[in-house]
């Protein structure tokens, strides 16, 4: 409804209807369950749709137990899906860049799909290039994961997928456990859990696809971003890191203020060139074990802010440099070049390659647990 907020009295009306449309909303704060579509073998895929009081909606499908939906107001209460993806399970069973999915084994790159654990040697798929790109070419995102809604304050689903020893080349029988919660302040909390019985290497992260201004609605180079973080770790050609621990002063990768992603994008800077754009792991600034504030993003026209908070040591920033327009989205949008970014928190890529890099190891008796967490505001 765009149009009508460009009157004051027109948009005064706008504000009573969406207050009543929240104040419905309100009571059917919960979730609500139904059918998403039917994998190959008949399987039925479900989605979630989970409603805080203040009628944001956040639908959540076991198939990859990815995030399907995110609807969150702008500063005049217009409520837009912040978030890419399909309208059904089929589109997310053609071409699809990871839209929403949870990442695993290994969210980001191994080199050339090789890593040394315990003295063993581990070969993985190779699929990106040279090197071996988000858990293999059957990892997590492709996989049905077992669904539960949680009885607690806030609505929250549970996911549970357990990946056998020798999956995609992993070692360990693993058990994966992820929540999501909505709480009632718009945040979003994720929470990754998991057990091994054998040695392995785990790096989970959610691979949601933002534009604050509404997915499908063009470019997301005017919003903005700040990324708390004084270094990064640069990358050769083929996207893998050279192992440095750069500080991001002076060069366009220093975000550490709000800044137009698009301000210094298309600098001729050696890195933005090998990744067509940001597409870059930051050395998060925490000052102690728990959540830190990883990125804040606005689109000023909207005034939507997004906040990721994580107790992850690194985020990785992509500014959507591989769509193209050729995946066509929810109602059919073609997803255009830059059309989208991420904030793909976790550990460091090709960190089993890097011992200087925090360790990504889990052992048996051990339980990983990492937490995310996207909460939605706006600002004038
Ligand atoms: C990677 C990109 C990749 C995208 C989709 C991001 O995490 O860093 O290079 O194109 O995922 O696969």
């Amino acid at each position: 409804m765009p149009h009508y907020s460009r009157c004051l009295l027109c948009g005064w009306l706008v504000s009573q209807f969406v207050a009543g449309a929240l104040g419905a909303a309100s009571l059917r704060a919960g979730i609500k369950r139904s059918v998403f579509g039917k994998m190959p073998d008949g399987e039925e895929i479900h989605l979630y749709t989970l409603t805080n009081p203040n009628g944001m909606q956040v639908g959540i499908t076991n198939y990859g137990a990815r995030i399907v939906s995110i609807v969150v107001p702008d500063r005049h209460g217009n409520m837009a899906d912040v978030v890419l993806g399909f309208d059904n399970l089929e589109g997310y069973l053609g071409k699809d860049p990871y839209f929403g999915a949870i990442v695993g084994r290994y969210g980001n790159r191994i080199a050339k799909g090789r890593f040394a654990l315990d003295g063993v040697d581990y070969t993985l798929p190779i699929n990106d290039g040279p090197n071996s790109l988000h858990g293999g070419t059957q990892g997590f995102d492709k996989k049905v994961w077992t669904a539960r809604e949680l009885s607690q304050v806030h609505p929250a689903v549970e996911l549970t997928y357990l990946s056998r020893d020798g999956e995609e080349g992993f070692p360990g029988d693993l058990r994966v456990q992820v929540v999501y919660t909505l709480e009632e302040s718009n945040a979003l909390r994720i929470d990754y859990r998991a057990t091994t019985d054998k040695d392995t290497v785990l790096n989970l992260t959610n691979h949601s696809y933002f534009n604050l201004a509404g997915e499908g609605s063009g470019s997301i180079l005017d919003q903005e971003i700040m990324i708390n973080a004084a270094s990064f770790t640069p990358i050769d050609a083929t996207m893998i890191p050279t192992g440095e621990i750069l500080s991001v002063a002076g060069t366009p990768f220093d975000f550490r203020h709000l800044t137009r992603i698009g301000a210094r994008i298309n600098d001729d800077d050696q890195q933005l060139k090998f990744a067509h754009g940001y597409d870059d792991n930051f050395v998060l600034n925490h000052r102690g074990p728990g959540l830190v504030l990883a990125s804040r993003a606005v689109d000023p026209h909207s005034g939507r802010v997004l906040e990721v908070f994580t107790t992850e040591p690194g985020v990785q920033f992509y500014t959507g440099n591989f769509l193209d327009g050729s995946v066509r989205g929810k109602g059919g949008k073609a997803y255009a070049y830059r059309s989208a970014f991420t904030l793909e928190t976790q550990h460091f890529p090709d960190s089993p390659n890097h011992p200087n890099f925090p360790s990504t190891e889990l052992k048996p008796g051990e339980t990983y647990h990492q937490t995310t967490v996207f909460k939605f505001s706006t600002a004038n």
